[in-house]
């Protein structure tokens, strides 16, 4: 498998056999990882990391894998680079193209990492725009295989929160061949382009999927409930209000869990995630809702059933094979 010079921007930028290869090689990473060995693959080579928003796992991850494998990063947060505003963001793709060797880019837009991927000449790799995740989608198909005996394609995972939130991962399991259920409210159901899209990957891969308004049909027999942050950080309380009254019934509890009728179901979530009143956020939904929780509660987050956290740690392993399989030189 030759990855060599290609970006990750999109989920579907992968086949099948590359998508898993990738999650192969994030595992084989892991391995060595933990035995203390380094190979220092990316010896000499340079990175940027450019996130116009913030990010805990995603940088980090980037900036890990990357000194495991002897590359040097650069950050450059948000303003720190013209990008958009007073130079094009062709223009910086071909700046940056001639002195670093692979880019990540975090952004709201899609079209931003098209056209750095477009226009670079090196790697780009998507950290997350409004559109696509495929850097999560990695490590969450990882985490699925870390976590379930099952071959991944009689693997069921039961979604609930917003549709349009759930496109990485609708069509990853379009791709990958399982089975998913998308429970969001019937103001929120995922893209339909998205949806169209992953239903002919499906007629490929075999993958089963559904959306619902049902809880109780998506949750049924499922292997992992999924959940992600209903609030962006970044939206102003004035927008809660909707988003919280349409998506209040979606909680991921322990009803939840519970109708899956699996005693091994896992709970994932991508993070970070409102589980509790610890943060800021937290503090001011319980103050305007008296919720101590949004899309998770924290007797689930908590749990033995959850593991969030390894999903967490699986971005470094999945980052780290994505740039050590698109930067590797000739043998
Ligand atoms: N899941 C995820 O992308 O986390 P960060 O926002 O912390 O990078």
């Amino acid at each position: 498998m030759d990855l060599r010079g290609r970006n990750l921007l999109r989920v579907t930028d992968l086949t099948r056999d590359e998508f898993l290869h990738l999650v192969d090689v994030a595992a084989l990473l892991r391995e060595e990882k933990r035995a203390g060995h380094r190979q220092n693959r990316l010896s000499g080579l340079n990175v940027a990391l450019i996130f116009e928003k913030s990010s805990t796992r995603t940088r980090s991850a980037f900036e890990v894998a990357a000194h495991d494998e002897g590359a040097h990063v650069t950050y450059l947060g948000p303003g720190d680079a013209h990008l958009g505003r007073k130079e094009s963001i062709r223009d910086t793709a071909r700046v940056l193209g001639r002195m670093f060797d692979g880019i990540e880019y975090r952004g709201s837009s899609q079209d931003a990492v098209e056209i750095l991927g477009a226009n670079a000449g090196v790697p780009v790799w998507n950290g997350l725009t409004d559109a696509w995740h495929p850097t999560q989608m990695l490590a969450d198909v990882l985490t699925m295989r870390d976590h379930s005996s099952k071959p991944l394609g009689q693997v069921s995972c039961c979604y609930l929160g917003d549709g349009a939130d759930a496109s990485s991962l609708l069509v990853t399991a379009a791709l990958l061949g399982f089975d998913l259920r998308i429970c969001a409210p019937g103001t929120l159901p995922p893209s339909p382009g998205v949806e169209a899209m992953a239903q002919t990957l499906a007629g490929r891969s075999g993958a089963r999927l559904t959306v619902t308004t049902d809880i109780a049909i998506a949750a049924a027999g499922a292997d992992f409930v999924y959940t992600d942050i209903w609030l962006r950080t970044t939206a102003p309380p004035e927008v809660w209000d909707e988003r919280v009254s349409q998506l209040r019934s979606y909680t991921v509890n322990a009803d939840v869990m519970c109708a899956t009728g699996n005693r091994n179901v896992k709970f994932m979530h991508p993070l970070p995630s409102l589980h509790d009143t610890q943060t800021d956020i937290g503090r001011q939904i319980y103050q305007r809702y008296g919720l101590d929780a949004l899309e998770v509660t924290n007797d689930v987050f908590e749990s033995s059933a959850s593991v969030v956290f390894d999903q967490a740690e699986n971005r470094l392993h999945t980052i780290k094979a994505v740039m050590v399989e698109t930067l590797r030189r000739q043998p």
